[in-house]
């Protein structure tokens, strides 16, 4: 067996937290070793720092991750960055800075330009990072794409996304960049669709993107609707059409603005027949000839599996990385041609918006009385919630000639 894979994590709480439990299984099955990490509120996290035995485990703990980089680097092979959106782009920058590769959390950056930044700092890794979309990876995806890629289903004529994930006032109280547009000028756009849901936005331009199989759809232009229930500065509801150069036409519709059980479902309209994949669940697949096909998708440990993958890629026994730098392009440059393109957000008429108390959770939803019927109205007619009852314009279409205009835009929405 080759030797461990030799990782810094820069983080110890949140979803870092998260890192450090997968990372600790697989130094018990000696894929990897942890050799150092770093959290400026490291006090915070001694409990878990002793559950996780760092004593005994010989790690390293530091308050910054540049004393860090700078102690440990040649001990490293790879580091991990899942702190807030608006520290990944120093971070990866450190890190590449002493030549070293980084599996940067989702999304790498919500600013199509610092993006092209990150991507320019990864040249000088020893190897290509890798963006945790946990989904890329999943066995039943890469099978059903490469089935799409031969024709088996005929020519891809529409995609949609829906996706209803409800999260509590207190999501939003949870650290100081939740829901925030911009902090200290830096952008955060911190959103359902920027960040929590941000997977299967990534997941459907995955399914339109050709003719390799790793490959994304490649934005031509986007109209939008933004808006929000919850007391934040950013958006928590978001209506996205984009037609692809490919000539396919995308909707989205996400929001945090719900409450009961959470849904999602991507789907695919193909000549031949109609795919809905849904993660967690199930793969159906009906053919306009009346047959359907259900598949259930195998469970699967997204953080395991995602290492495991970068791993491989960094021993050199597979070509690349589930996603690259370069492969979110087409995710941020479509996240930021939907603010450009809404021009601002909107509150949703307060007559739609009711609270619902979760007793069991002990915790405080919003929920808009008519979303799901909105959605299906956006999703399977086209038709815009704004013109049809929560009282706005539709956005304008915008293109990616238009991604200069995000910086003025996301000002003025926060009112500055
Ligand atoms: N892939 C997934 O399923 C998934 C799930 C949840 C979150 N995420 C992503 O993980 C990232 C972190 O999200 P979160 O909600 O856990 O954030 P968070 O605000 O809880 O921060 C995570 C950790 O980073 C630490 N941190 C902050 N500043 C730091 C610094 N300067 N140096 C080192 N550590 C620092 C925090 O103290 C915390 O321990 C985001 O990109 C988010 O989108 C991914």
């Amino acid at each position: 067996m080759s030797a461990p894979i030799r990782i810094g994590i820069f983080g110890l709480g949140g979803f870092a937290g998260s890192h450090h439990q997968a990372i600790a299984r697989l130094e018990e099955r000696n894929h990897a070793k942890l050799v150092c990490t770093c959290d400026p509120r490291q006090e915070a996290f001694a409990a878990e720092q002793q559950a996780w035995r760092f004593q005994a485990r010989g790690v390293r703990v530091f308050n910054d991750y540049r004393a860090m980089l700078e102690t440990c680097h040649r001990d490293l092979d790879m580091v991990v960055i899942p702190t807030p959106i608006q520290l990944h782009a120093a971070m990866h920058a450190a890190a590449t800075a002493y030549g070293l590769p980084a599996y940067v959390e989702k999304p790498p950056t919500l600013d199509y330009a610092e993006l092209d930044r990150m991507i320019a700092a990864d040249d000088r890794a020893r190897k290509s990072s890798h963006v945790g979309f946990n989904f890329i990876i999943e066995k039943a995806r890469l099978s059903l794409k490469e089935r799409l890629l031969a024709g088996e289903f005929g020519a891809i004529r529409g995609a949609t996304l829906s996706a209803l994930w409800p999260r509590p006032a207190s999501y939003f109280a949870r650290n100081d960049w939740a829901g925030r547009l911009l902090i200290d000028d830096h952008m955060v756009l911190d959103s359902c669709f920027g960040n929590a849901m941000a997977h299967f936005v990534h997941n459907l331009l995955f399914w339109t993107g050709g003719p390799e199989l790793f490959s994304w759809a490649q934005i031509a232009a986007v109209r939008a609707e933004l808006y929000r229930a919850h007391a934040i500065e950013g958006a928590d509801t978001f209506f996205v059409e984009t037609d692809t150069a490919a000539g396919i036409t995308m909707r989205f519709a996400l929001s945090h603005a719900c409450s009961g059980a959470s849904t999602h479902c991507e789907a695919v309209l193909c000549d031949k027949a109609t795919l809905r994949y849904a993660v967690g669940g199930n793969i159906e697949i009906r053919w306009h000839d009346g047959r359907v096909e259900r598949t259930p998708i195998d469970p699967f440990d997204p953080l395991l599996e995602n290492h495991l993958d970068y791993f491989r890629y960094l021993r050199g026994e597979k070509a690349r990385p589930a996603t690259t730098l370069s492969d979110a392009r087409p995710f941020v440059a479509l996240n930021d041609l939907a603010y450009i393109s809404s021009g601002r957000i909107a509150a949703i008429p307060s007559a739609q918006v009711s609270g619902v108390r979760d007793e069991k959770e002990q915790k405080d939803y919003l929920q808009v009385v008519d979303m799901a019927a909105a959605h299906e109205a956006f999703l399977v007619r086209g038709l815009w919630p704004g013109p049809n009852g929560w009282g706005r314009e539709t956005g304008e279409v915008v293109t990616l000639g238009d991604l200069p205009r995000l910086q003025g835009v996301v000002r003025a929405m926060a009112g500055k």
